[in-house]
């Protein structure tokens, strides 16, 4: 399975001592109350932390800004069902947490409900979650990190990658 190639792939080609250089790491940011604890939560044992073999769906996203990576991995059942998933993540414990929650969302869904889902989250992480966000579940603590706007690309990265492995998986012939 071909995973997504990102235009930032090229930076493998730099030397390491200008990555550094053109890639600083973003101080991780104070979370605070049960929203902040709960992303910590996650940060500190992420859910579905593994790899799988032979996944469906398979996307990675990078941030060339920070050098932070999402990886992504769905096995669908014989319904088109998550059945299985694959979720890790490096770099900072937003970017780790946003994986761990996202994933913890997928299990047993269809890729239309996994789509809804992502719409949702990254409505709410945008705008604000509403009263009808409730099922978001765990992913509706990440809105303790809207009050970093520059941070809110880490907790959306794991979502973007996602979105991709579904696209190139939609777009496979047969
Ligand atoms: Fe890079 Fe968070 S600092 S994804």
């Amino acid at each position: 399975m071909k995973l997504r190639q990102s235009p930032c792939a090229k930076l493998d080609t730099i030397p390491i001592f200008d990555r550094l250089i053109s890639m600083p790491q973003l101080p991780d940011v104070p979370l605070d109350g049960l929203y902040g604890d709960l992303v910590m939560d996650h940060y500190r044992n992420p859910r579905n932390h593994a790899s799988i073999s032979d996944a469906d769906v398979e996307a990675e996203e990078f941030n060339p800004f920070c050098g932070d990576r999402a990886t992504l991995q769905l096995k669908l059942d014989g319904q088109g069902r998550v059945s299985e998933i694959g979720a890790r993540a490096d770099g900072c414990s937003i970017i780790q947490a946003a994986t761990s929650m996202l994933c913890d969302q997928l299990h047993g869904k269809s890729l239309d409900e996994v789509a809804e889902i992502g719409e949702r989250f990254r409505h709410a992480m945008k705008n604000g979650a509403g009263d009808d966000d409730l099922e978001l579940g765990d992913l509706l603590a990440l809105q303790v990190v809207r009050q970093y706007p520059v941070r809110i690309k880490c907790a959306l990265l794991p979502l973007t990658a996602l979105e991709e492995g579904i696209k190139a998986y939609r777009a496979r012939p047969g």
